[in-house]
This record gives structure tokens, C-alpha cells and sequence, in this order.
């Protein structure tokens, strides 16, 4: 299991420890129960599914477990169809949507780079992303969450992924942390009608989790196609993860944020990028809005500088 990105039930965090070691105990010997001992009561299952749910798993993948180490380890198929061929259906049966992630990553980044590659406008990327199938998280998503604002702007915001109420409303950062985006955003006279947001990430990982190297990788093409399409004067790297995405750091958004760098396309100039902590993070750290204060500054100032906001 991985780490939820900061959306654990504050109520989790404020129960004493002794409650919460308590809860712990009990998903432990149930989780440790054999296969034919009694089920587990309706107290024990209720608080097995709260525990659960307050360490960031809160969706249900399938009825029965899998192993996939066994899996993986299995030999592959003989003449397996290209895994990113949606099979064709038998006369009978209706279409069913193309399967989940089957690809390789390999196969599924070369997909990706070229379906990116061939969208020409900001329409076309988003039903290119609609048809893609080599990123596993949208198998798990309740839809695409592919932007918000106007794809004119001249400053554009880039997150993480999307969370769970971005997952159910299909537009970014409109939980929490986007309230006070909106609210950092108005603080210097911004908002979403003046400013373009997208995600690295376009479908919520299960959980809230961060996502892995790999489904990042596999959606990067489109985000970076979302940029030239766009084509923003200045861009907002918004937590560690989009800065380290976007401009290939390895240094964390403590040390990388109020600075501003180049983020550098595929076509045009680079184009001057400001990482700041994520919204998200402000929430959990409240003293370190603190700098994010300072961050907005100087993004206002580059905002005075280039002549507004267009
Ligand atoms: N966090 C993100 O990075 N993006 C969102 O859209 C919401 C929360």
C-alpha cells in the first residue's frame, strides 16, 4: 500500500492513539483470521472498512484477491495479440470497452507520445485521452479530468492528479486544496477564468496515492502536448511531484520552490516556470503558506512584468 496524498480523514488524525491503535489491533486479527473461521462480526467489519478508508483505501478493485507476483511470474502467452488492440467482438456479443492497462510500458509510452503527438488542438488531445488505453489508472477512475479555466491563458497551473472530488466532478483541483487554490489565486487578483489547469496525471490514482514512476511517465506526452497547445507565458509547477515531472529536478519542492526555471518543450522557447507547494500541503502545514505568500508575489510580479494577464 502507498502513502495517500494527504486526504486522510482529519477525524482519523484527531482520534486519540489509543483509539487508533485499537482499530489497528482488531484489522490485524481479523486480517489474520484463518479462511474457515467465523465471519466477521458486523463491529469488526465495520471497523476493518473505517481503517481501511482512513489509511487512503477507499475503493474496492474486485470481489476476489489476486496475486499478481504469481502473475507476473507466470510465462507469457504464446502469440499474444498486441496488447493495446482492443480484441474484435464475436457477432454476438456487444462491444465491450477495451480492456484495462495490458500493455507494456514501453508499447504504452510510444502510444502515448503518438497520440499526443497527433492532436492538434486542445479538443483532439482530450479525445485522444478518452480513447487511450495504456495508463492502468483509468480502469480505476470515474472519468477523465482533463482541465479548467481558459486554454488561452497566459499562465498555466499544473498538479499532481486528480483526488477524489476531482475524480467525481471531472475538473481539477475543486476539493479542498482547490478551494484554496482559488482562494491563493484571488490574493493576487487571479482566477479561473484568467488561468489555464491541468494535472501531470489526468485520472485519479485509487486511494489518492501518488503515482508511480510508470503511470507518470505514460502520461507525461499528453501534458506536455496540453502545454503546447496551450501555449502559456508563464507556467506554475504546483508540488514536488509536477516540478520534478515537468522540469526533470530530483530536488524536492523545499529546495526547488519560489525559484523560477525553464521548462523546455518539445517546439518554441523554453518557457519561465515558478514551483510552488502544493496546495494540498498548505493544507497540512499550515506556517508554510508563509512562503507560498511569498511565491505568489513573485508570480504576480512576472504577471506585471509580461503586462497582465491578457
Ligand atoms: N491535487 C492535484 O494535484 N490535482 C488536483 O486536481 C487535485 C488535487
Amino acid at each position: 500500500m502507498r502513502k495517500s496524498r494527504g486526504n486522510v480523514d482529519p477525524a482519523f488524525d484527531a482520534r486519540p492513539a489509543r483509539d487508533r491503535d485499537e482499530a489497528r489491533n482488531l484489522v490485524l486479527s481479523t486480517m489474520s483470521k484463518p479462511a474457515n473461521s467465523a465471519p466477521l462480526t458486523a463491529h469488526e467489519a465495520a471497523e476493518a472498512l473505517r481503517w481501511w478508508r482512513e489509511a487512503g483505501v477507499d475503493l474496492a478493485l474486485d470481489e476476489t484477491p489476486h496475486d499478481r507476483f504469481a502473475e507476473s511470474a507466470a510465462p507469457p502467452a504464446r502469440h499474444a495479440p498486441s496488447p493495446l488492440a482492443a480484441p474484435a467482438p464475436r457477432a454476438a456479443e456487444p462491444p465491450k470497452p477495451s480492456p484495462a492497462l495490458t500493455a507494456t510500458p514501453d508499447e504504452a509510452q510510444r502510444s502515448a507520445r503518438e497520440s499526443a503527438a497527433a492532436a492538434q488542438t486542445l479538443d483532439e488531445l482530450r479525445a485522444a485521452l478518452q480513447r487511450f488505453q495504456g495508463c492502468g489508472l483509468k480502469a480505476t477512475a470515474t472519468q477523465l479530468v482533463f482541465a479548467d479555466g481558459a486554454p488561452d491563458a497566459r499562465i498555466m497551473l499544473v498538479g499532481e492528479a486528480p483526488g477524489a472530488d476531482e475524480d467525481r466532478i471531472g475538473r481539477p483541483f475543486v476539493g479542498r486544496a482547490g478551494q484554496l487554490l482559488d482562494r491563493m489565486l484571488a490574493s493576487i487578483g487571479l482566477d479561473r477564468t484568467k488561468v489555464y489547469i491541468a494535472n501531470v496525471v489526468p485520472w485519479r490514482p485509487p486511494g489518492n496515492r501518488t503515482p508511480t514512476p510508470q503511470e507518470t511517465a505514460i502520461c507525461l506526452p499528453f501534458v506536455r502536448r496540453q502545454i503546447a497547445l496551450v501555449a502559456p507565458r508563464l507556467i506554475v509547477c504546483l508540488g514536488g511531484s509536477a516540478t520534478q515531472t515537468l522540469l526533470g529536478v530530483k530536488e524536492g519542492i523545499t529546495r526547488t520552490r519560489g525559484v523560477w526555471r525553464e521548462y523546455a518543450g518539445d517546439e518554441g522557447a523554453p518557457i519561465p516556470t515558478l514551483p510552488m507547494f502544493h496546495p494540498a500541503y498548505l493544507l497540512r502545514q499550515p506556517a508554510a503558506k508563509r512562503q507560498a505568500w511569498a511565491d505568489l508575489r513573485k508570480l504576480n510580479r512576472a504577471v506585471e512584468e509580461m503586462g497582465g494577464v491578457g
